[in-house]
C-alpha cells in the first residue's frame, strides 16, 4: 500500500510549488490510501504549530514547542511513535476518539518546518513500517515546498 502511494505522491507533487495545495492533496492521499482516523499537517509559524490542511475531524490550533505529540516530535526533531494515547503524558486530545498517533517531522534543510500527524482509532497501529514511508512521504513533500 505505501510503495504505491508514494509513486503517488511523487507524481501528484510533481511541478507544483504551492505549498497549501500539495499538503493538502498529500493528506487526502495518506487520508485514503491508509484509512486512518485523521491525517494532517502542522506547521511551525511564530514560533508554534499551526494547523495546516488536514482530512478528518476538527482539529485544534495551536500547539507549543515540547507540547503533545506533535510538539515533542518538533523538539526532537525525530518521529514519534505513541502506541496508546493515554499513556503519553501531555498527549494533546482533539478528538477522544483516537487512541494511537504517530508524528514525523518535515524538515526545510536542517530545520523542522512542520509535522506530518496520524491518528489511528485503534490503539498500537503505527510500527516501523509507517515510519519509514511516512519520512519518504515527507521528504518528497519538503523538496517540493521547500
Ligand atoms: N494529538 C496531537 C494533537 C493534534 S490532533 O491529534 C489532530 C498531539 O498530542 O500533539
Amino acid at each position: 500500500m505505501y510503495a504505491v502511494m508514494l509513486r503517488e505522491l511523487e507524481s501528484l507533487v510533481a511541478g507544483e510549488d504551492n505549498a497549501v495545495g500539495v499538503l493538502a492533496n498529500a493528506a487526502a492521499l495518506i487520508y485514503h490510501s491508509t484509512g486512518y482516523f485523521w491525517v494532517g499537517f502542522y506547521m511551525v509559524r511564530d514560533g508554534m504549530l499551526r494547523l495546516g490542511p488536514f482530512q478528518g475531524p476538527v482539529a485544534c490550533y495551536r500547539i507549543g514547542f515540547g507540547k503533545g505529540v506533535c510538539g515533542t516530535a518538533w523538539e526532537r526533531a525525530s518521529a514519534v511513535i505513541v502506541p496508546d494515547v493515554e499513556k503519553f503524558p501531555g498527549h494533546i486530545a482533539c478528538s477522544s476518539l483516537s487512541r494511537s498517533e504517530i508524528v514525523v517531522p518535515l524538515f526545510n534543510g536542517p530545520e523542522v518546518a512542520g509535522v506530518l500527524d496520524i491518528d489511528s482509532k485503534d490503539v498500537g497501529a503505527f510500527d516501523e513500517t509507517d515510519r519509514d514511508a511516512l519520512q519518504k512521504a515527507c521528504t518528497i513533500l519538503s523538496a517540493a515546498i521547500f
